[in-house]
């Protein structure tokens, strides 16, 4: 029972490191960090995505077997071209960060390597789950209700 309770104190922290957005709250916290129409993409764009890449839960990680990388965190930024996570053979880590970082519950790294990601030429086309789900929709609906 107390060796229960010390081993539940332990793990405590790694449960609660990240976190499940609310809609509107992961609104408000994409337009707080200058998300609005970021390279030209409104911020429905952006909630669209994050839905569909993590279902908004910063802990998300899915492993990409084809080329052994990782994607991480609420807009699944992946480990071969964006971050750094020890495993990824020939990454390249061109935001500089560890990707363990995009997991917490404040998504300031997401956003902030995001910003960069999609100011390639592909811009929000870099998200399979933008293309496929977001792109051309009326992404309006994903911040509708919101106190903004
Ligand atoms: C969030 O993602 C983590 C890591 O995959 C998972 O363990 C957890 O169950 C997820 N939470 C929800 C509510 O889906």
């Amino acid at each position: 029972m107390k060796a229960l309770l010390i081993l539940g104190l332990l793990l405590l922290p790694l449960a609660a490191h990240g976190k499940i957005y609310e809609r509107c709250e992961l609104a408000r916290a994409m337009k707080r960090l200058g998300l609005d129409g970021y390279w030209g993409y409104s911020l429905g764009h952006w909630v669209c995505t994050a839905r569909y890449e993590s279902n908004f839960n910063t802990s998300a990680t899915n492993y990409n077997p084809g080329d052994q990388s990782t994607d991480y965190g609420i807009l699944q930024i992946n480990s071969h071209w964006w971050c750094n996570d020890g495993k990824t053979p020939g990454a390249k880590n061109a935001c500089v960060i560890q990707c363990l970082g995009l997991l917490t519950e404040d998504i300031t790294p997401s956003v902030n390597c995001a910003k960069r990601v999609v100011r390639d030429p592909n811009g929000m086309g870099a998200w399979v789950a933008w293309k496929k789900y977001c792109k051309g929709t009326d992404v309006s609906q994903w911040i509708r209700g919101c106190q903004l």
